[in-house]
C-alpha cells in the first residue's frame, strides 16, 4: 500500500470537518421540504462517527450536503462546512468535483447500482484511480491489486477482470470500498453500506471498514438504522430527529445514560444493552414528523410521552454538561426537561443514571 498506518500527530485534535448550522430544503411542486434544520457536527482525524435516527429524519441528506451532491431541487439555505479550513459550500463545482473521491469518498448502501454492469471490477477501480491521480496504467493495476488485498477479495489478480454479476453482494461491497479507499480519502462517509446485506457479511464489512479506518487515521461518518452497530463501531453518536440533532455525544456516555425521550425510546429497543446485539429499531409508537410542515417546537412532541405545553410551542436549544450538571461532558441534548427550571422527570432528567460497563 502507498499509504500505510500514519503516525498520529497533534493535528489528530483538530477537527477534520466541522459542520455548522446546515439547512438544506427540497423546493417541490408540494412546497418546501425543510429536510436538514441546523445541523452542527465536527469529525477528527481516526475517529467514527455515527449518525442513527428513523427513516427520514435527514441522516443522508446531511452528508449529501456536505458532499453537495443534492438532487437539483435541493438546496444548502444555510450553514458552513468547514474542511481544513475551506468551506466546501463556497468552493466552485470543479473544486467540489476534485475533492470528491480525492479527500472525500463515499459508500452507498446498494454496490449494484453504484457499479457499472458493463465494466470489469479492476477496470471500475483502475479508472477512478487514473481520474485522480498521475501514475501510469500499471501502476493503478498494481495499485488495484492492492486495494482488493486490502479489502480482502481472495485471489485479487484473477478478480481483476470479473463483472460486478460475478460477485456476491458482500463482495460488490469490498469492490465499493476499494474504489472509496483508491485516492486515500480523508473522510470515508458511509451511508448505511451494509443494509442490503445478511447479517454474517455485514458484520465482516464493517470490521473491515473500522480495520481499514483505523490502519489508515480515516475519519469516517457512518450512517446506519442499527444500534448494535453503533454501539461497536462508532466512537461518538449523533442521534437525528426531524431534521434536527436531538442528541449527540460519546457512545459509551450515550448508551449509558440516554437523555432524550427520543433516544431513549431507541434504546427501549434493544433486547440486551450489555450483549452482542443485532438489534434494529423498533418504530416508536406514532410516525415521523412531516418535513412540509415540521412541528413549531419539539418534532418530537407529537410522540412523546413527557411532553408539555411550551414543548409544542418552541424548538429546544440543546443543553450541555454547562447547563445541566448531570450530563456528561461533550453530550448534549435538545430537550426542554434540561432547562434549569424543568421539573423533575425520573431517568430523563435525574442524575442517578447508572453507568453501564460495556
Ligand atoms: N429529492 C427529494 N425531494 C423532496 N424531499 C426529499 C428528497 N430527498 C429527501 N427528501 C426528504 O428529506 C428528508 C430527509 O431525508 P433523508 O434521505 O436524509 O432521510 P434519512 O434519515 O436518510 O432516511 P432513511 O433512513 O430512510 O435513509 C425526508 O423528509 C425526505 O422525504
Ligand atoms: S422537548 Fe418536550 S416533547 Fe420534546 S422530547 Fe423534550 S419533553 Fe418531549
Ligand atoms: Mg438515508
Amino acid at each position: 500500500m502507498s499509504k500505510q498506518a500514519k503516525t498520529k500527530s497533534p493535528q489528530h485534535r483538530v477537527p477534520l470537518l466541522e459542520l455548522e448550522g446546515l439547512a438544506t430544503s427540497f423546493f417541490t411542486q408540494r412546497g418546501e421540504v425543510q429536510a436538514v434544520r441546523g445541523v452542527s457536527l465536527q469529525i477528527s482525524p481516526g475517529k467514527i462517527l455515527g449518525i442513527v435516527g428513523e427513516s427520514g429524519s435527514g441522516k443522508s441528506i446531511t452528508c449529501m450536503s456536505i458532499l453537495r451532491l443534492l438532487k437539483s431541487s435541493g438546496k444548502i439555505i444555510g450553514g458552513k462546512a468547514m474542511f481544513e479550513g475551506t468551506d466546501l459550500f463556497t468552493l466552485k463545482e470543479e473544486e467540489m468535483r476534485q475533492l470528491r473521491g480525492n479527500d472525500i469518498a463515499v459508500i452507498f448502501q446498494d454496490p449494484m447500482t453504484s457499479l457499472n454492469p458493463t465494466m470489469s471490477v479492476g477496470d471500475q477501480v483502475m479508472e477512478t484511480i487514473l481520474r485522480h491521480k498521475n501514475v501510469s496504467k500499471a501502476e493503478a493495476r498494481a495499485r488495484t491489486i492492492e486495494l482488493f488485498e486490502l479489502v480482502r477479495i481472495p485471489s485479487p489478480e484473477s478478480r481483476l477482470n470479473s463483472y460486478p454479476h460475478e460477485f456476491s453482494g458482500g463482495m460488490r461491497q469490498r469492490v465499493m470500498i476499494a474504489i472509496a479507499l483508491s485516492c486515500d480519502p480523508k473522510l470515508l462517509i458511509a451511508d448505511e453500506p451494509t443494509t442490503a446485506l445478511d447479517v454474517t457479511i455485514q458484520r465482516q464489512i464493517l470490521t473491515l471498514i473500522k480495520d481499514i479506518q483505523a490502519r489508515m487515521d480515516m475519519a469516517v461518518i457512518l450512517i446506519t438504522h442499527d444500534l448494535g452497530v453503533i454501539a461497536e463501531v462508532t466512537d461518538r453518536v449523533l442521534v437525528m430527529y426531524g431534521g434536527l440533532v436531538m442528541e449527540e455525544g460519546r457512545v459509551n456516555d450515550i448508551f449509558a445514560n440516554p437523555r432524550h425521550p427520543y433516544t431513549q425510546g431507541l434504546m427501549a429497543s434493544i433486547p440486551d444493552m450489555s450483549g452482542k446485539r443485532q438489534a434494529r429499531l423498533q418504530p416508536i409508537p406514532g410516525s415521523p414528523p412531516d418535513m412540509n410542515a415540521p412541528p413549531t417546537g419539539c418534532p418530537f412532541s407529537p410522540r412523546c410521552e413527557h411532553v408539555r405545553v411550551q414543548c409544542s410551542q418552541e424548538l429546544p436549544p440543546l443543553y450541555g454538561r454547562e447547563d445541566a450538571n448531570y450530563l456528561v461532558e461533550g453530550q448534549s441534548v435538545r430537550c426542554w426537561l434540561h432547562h434549569s427550571d424543568a421539573p423533575f422527570v425520573e431517568g430523563v432528567n435525574s442524575p442517578d443514571l447508572v453507568q453501564v460497563e460495556r
